[in-house]
């Protein structure tokens, strides 16, 4: 008896210590994400409280914000719009009508589009630039594992700030769809780190992201960024918004 219980003692304890572990890594490199501490705050998902797992990919703070920078303009798969049938809005709609059979991401419409050799049929269509290789993947890695809706907790990082481990990814994942391209919405354009620091320098990037009175609130119809993501820009900013 006594043996067993200091066994299971062990166990518990090891496992506290790989959960740490695992929640200090900074997922931004591995997962393509800045992710979001608040679970996107859109209400969906399951298991709101749990830690995250560096090996998952959550779809509420990984891969929905892709879709809604990428895919959801009026005109594309917004509600009203619905081109082809398709919604990508929400993990309801993204589900029922984006063709996705879980863990067969070759056989799922969704996958085989981003990744389409054709400009004409790839998604988002030309001249709108394709997904990053990193979003591929991780959209594939989301795919693969079920196609889940799933949330955590800390998967950003407010010690993480500079512009190539947290900036960069969060404006690829939350803002590049529109703001890329020949013709970048708002004429900004924000896929180079030179138009990022002048929106940092007129202060135009943090009124639009903090939503503050005077500014277009950013992501256009998407969730505000998290309390996180939000302390790393204002970080990053504070230290001279470097290309670091
Ligand atoms: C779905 C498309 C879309 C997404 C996603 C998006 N934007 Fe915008 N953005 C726009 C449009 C369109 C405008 C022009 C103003 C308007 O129509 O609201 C704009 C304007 C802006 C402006 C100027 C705001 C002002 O008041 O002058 C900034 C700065 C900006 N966006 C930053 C961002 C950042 C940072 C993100 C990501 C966190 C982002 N945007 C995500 C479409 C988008």
């Amino acid at each position: 008896m006594q043996i067993k219980a200091t066994h299971l003692l062990i166990l518990i304890s090891m496992l506290f210590m790989l959960g740490s572990i695992s929640c200090k890594h900074d997922v931004s490199a591995v997962a393509g994400n800045g992710g979001s501490g608040n679970g996107g705050g859109s209400g969906g998902g399951t298991g709101g409280g749990t830690t995250c797992d560096t090996t998952k990919v959550y779809f509420q703070q990984q891969v929905l914000p892709i879709l809604l920078s990428n895919c959801t303009m009026s005109g594309c798969h917004d509600v009203a719009s619905h081109k082809e049938d398709v919604i990508l809005t929400n993990y309801q709609y993204v589900m029922s009508t984006a063709g996705i059979r879980p863990g067969r991401p070759f056989d799922s419409e969704i996958y085989e589009r981003i990744i389409d050799s054709d400009p004409r049929k790839r998604m988002p269509p030309s001249p709108n630039t394709s997904l990053t290789t990193q979003q591929q993947q991780l959209i594939y890695n989301w795919i693969q594992q079920g196609a889940q809706d799933l949330v955590c907790q800390d998967l950003c990082n407010t010690n993480s700030f500079t512009y190539s481990g947290a900036i960069k990814n969060i404006i690829s994942n939350k803002c590049q769809g529109c703001h890329s391209g020949a013709t970048p919405q708002g004429g900004i354009d924000l896929s180079t780190y030179n138009g990022v620091k002048s929106k940092a320098d007129d202060g135009k990037l943090w009124g639009a992201i903090n939503h503050l009175p005077g500014y277009s609130p950013m992501p256009k119809n998407g969730n505000k960024l998290s309390a996180c993501e939000l302390e790393q820009i204002q970080k990053w900013i504070a230290a001279g918004s470097l290309n670091n």
